[in-house]
């Protein structure tokens, strides 16, 4: 029987447990995108900590694609050697590490630059810091596309064991896939129209990514909003794409429109184990998980394959080494030098 501390392999990457640290941005980048010393130490001390995957935080693939002009961003080839860096400090704890490739969409807060999205729908027309977006034209989806392949080369050269395609959280791909938020009547308007979206980014991605190699999609299961998404849905997205090589989901919820999630502990496991049975991938779910007992159990009930961690993981970098100890697992990865704390 699986348990979190049973090693998982997908495709030749093989994780040495299932806990996941969550994709978070840290809004520490340069102006331009460009990493620093934080994020080589933050990611190092969670592979230290002893995380079986680390996400790195949302990574632009266009300067537009930021949320703030705090992001990551991987547009240019000048991004890749901060990016080496965090890779090899990762590596060199025993942790494996994918790339998060976003595209904010409407969802842009940076004044100067241009806010697309699949129609002129703000994300909240109570808070000024987002505009009316442009509904993006034949030319400015080929733009996109192609920017998530260059991007994808660009984390092969790097070096990252995984890249995962956001299309959670309402940012561009999710606009596209909720009629919330999709209100055209092309090619890629409705569910069927994101969807075909999200296949030809994965489909241009693939053609760039080794096959060898993970491909990951992130997705927001649940709208909590009247004719939004359910997990259901988002299950026939993924059924649908699946095909062009993606190995796993990362299932998250919400942040589509600007309501409140529904959040209790593990409050995204329900909508995981739906997508899970519906889809037959491999599936990380979590939200809100804090607890060592309750991430095994998620494992060994099999509701999911992996458990993500977000803000646990903030507040406690060693967690995994903390509930290996409280579980009775016995690590050969605890760091030498923190033997005596064992
Ligand atoms: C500071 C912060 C930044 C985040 N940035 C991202 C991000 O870059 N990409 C993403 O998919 N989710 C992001 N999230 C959402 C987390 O990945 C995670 O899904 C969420 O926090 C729920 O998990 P948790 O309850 O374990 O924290 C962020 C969350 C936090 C707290």
């Amino acid at each position: 029987m699986s348990n979190l501390f049973s090693p998982l392999t997908m495709k030749d990457l093989t994780l040495r447990n299932r806990i996941v640290m969550s994709p978070m941005c840290m809004y520490s980048a340069d102006k331009d995108g460009f990493s620093s010393d934080w994020h080589s130490l933050h990611y190092a001390t969670r592979a230290m900590g002893g995380v079986g995957l680390i996400l790195q935080e949302a990574t632009a693939v266009e300067g537009r694609g930021r949320i703030t002009d705090g992001d990551l961003g991987i547009w240019d080839d000048r991004h890749v050697a901060g990016f080496k860096k965090i890779v090899q400090q990762v590596h060199r704890f025993g942790a494996k590490i994918g790339i998060q490739l976003a595209h904010a969409g409407r969802k842009c807060m940076i004044p100067s630059e241009d806010i697309i999205s699949p129609s002129p729908v703000c994300y909240d027309a109570n808070d000024p810091r987002y505009r009316i977006p442009r509904e993006m034209n034949d030319q400015d989806i080929e733009t996109v596309i192609r920017a998530f392949q260059d991007s994808a080369s660009r984390a092969v050269e790097t070096g990252y064991d995984l890249v995962q395609i956001h299309a959670a959280h309402g940012y561009l791909l999710n606009e596209f896939l909720t009629p919330l938020v999709n209100k055209r009547t092309d090619k890629y308007g409705g569910r069927t129209g994101g969807t075909e979206l999200l296949r030809e980014v994965i489909h241009a991605v693939r053609k760039v990514w080794p096959e060898h190699k993970p491909l990951e999609v992130r997705v927001s299961a649940r709208d909590y909003e009247a004719d939004g998404n359910e997990p259901e849905d988002l299950a026939k997205v993924l059924n649908a794409v699946k095909a062009e090589g993606v190995d796993s989901v990362n299932v998250s919820s919400g942040n589509v429109v600007p309501v409140p999630s529904d959040a209790y502990n593990s409050y995204q496991i329900p909508f995981a184990e739906i997508i899970r049975i519906e889809t037959g991938l491999i599936v990380t779910g979590g939200g809100m998980v804090t607890d060592a007992t309750q991430a095994d159990g998620i494992i060994r009930s099999g509701r999911a394959d992996m458990v993500f961690l977000g803000r646990e993981l903030l507040r406690s970098p060693y967690w995994p080494l903390a509930a290996s100890k409280s579980l009775g697992a016995e690590l050969d990865y605890w760091p030498e030098q923190y033997k005596r704390a064992k």
